[in-house]
């Protein structure tokens, strides 16, 4: 499972890449807007802190206007992957832009029907929101084992990102069901490092460790 974090801040993006663990990022406006900073100039930044696949959103909602945003994000860096929404308009985009060679990450996905449209339109990614179904007393994983096994039954190329991950059993439901992405907010990378038999364990070697040796770490 690929990670990426969901995120358009510099310092959380710095922090994820110095794990080594974070395959790439996904925006959106709003995350963007969080920043205060222009769309492609907050992009160019990221795109020199990651390594990998970096979306980033249109905010137009006509097929033509999201033409022209995107190939203008496209220029960015080879790492840009077009972010448009779940619409006629959206998808009519995604397959010109998959036309044009310029990869696409399908947005505001909250059914299989429309992970179905994005699939044939040529998307590179499809982001199912999990969290927000949820929010409305959905079930949100139920809708990504669905694309997941939809997808294989037709050898969709289109790759499963889930989205809306709010917390560490999210991760781990997502990657059993057999995402091939998930796009987590820095808060839950950070959550999935913690538990409290880790620590405990690793106070008591370092204990053991001191009776003998005489020898503890220094800030412990
Ligand atoms: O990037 C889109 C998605 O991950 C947003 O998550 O928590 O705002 O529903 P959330």
């Amino acid at each position: 499972m690929k990670f990426f974090l969901d995120t358009a801040n510099l310092e959380e993006l710095k922090a994820g890449a110095r794990w080594g663990i974070i395959d790439g990022v996904t925006t959106n406006p709003s995350l963007i807007a969080k920043e205060g900073v222009a769309m492609e100039d907050q992009i160019r930044k990221i795109c020199a802190i990651i390594d990998g696949d970096i979306s980033a959103e249109v905010v137009a909602t006509d097929a033509d206007g999201m033409l022209v945003e995107g190939r203008k994000l496209a220029k960015i860096h080879k790492n840009v992957v077009v972010k448009v929404p779940l619409t006629r308009d959206g998808i009519r985009a995604c397959s010109i832009f998959h036309k044009e060679g310029i990869r696409v990450n399908v947005t505001l996905c909250f059914s299989a029907g429309q992970a179905i449209l994005a699939a044939k339109a040529g998307a590179t990614y499809v982001s199912p929101f999990v969290g927000r179904i949820d929010d409305i007393g959905g079930n949100g994983m139920d809708l990504i084992r669905d694309i997941v096994h939809i997808y294989k039954n037709y050898e969709f190329r289109t790759q499963v990102l889930a989205a809306s991950l709010r917390t560490s059993t999210h991760v781990i439901d997502a990657a059993k069901a057999g995402a091939h992405v998930g796009t987590l907010p820095f808060k839950v990378v950070d959550a999935l490092f913690n538990h409290p038999l880790t620590d405990k364990g690793l106070d008591q070697f370092l204990k053991d460790y001191g009776k003998v040796f005489q020898e503890v770490p220094a800030g412990r």
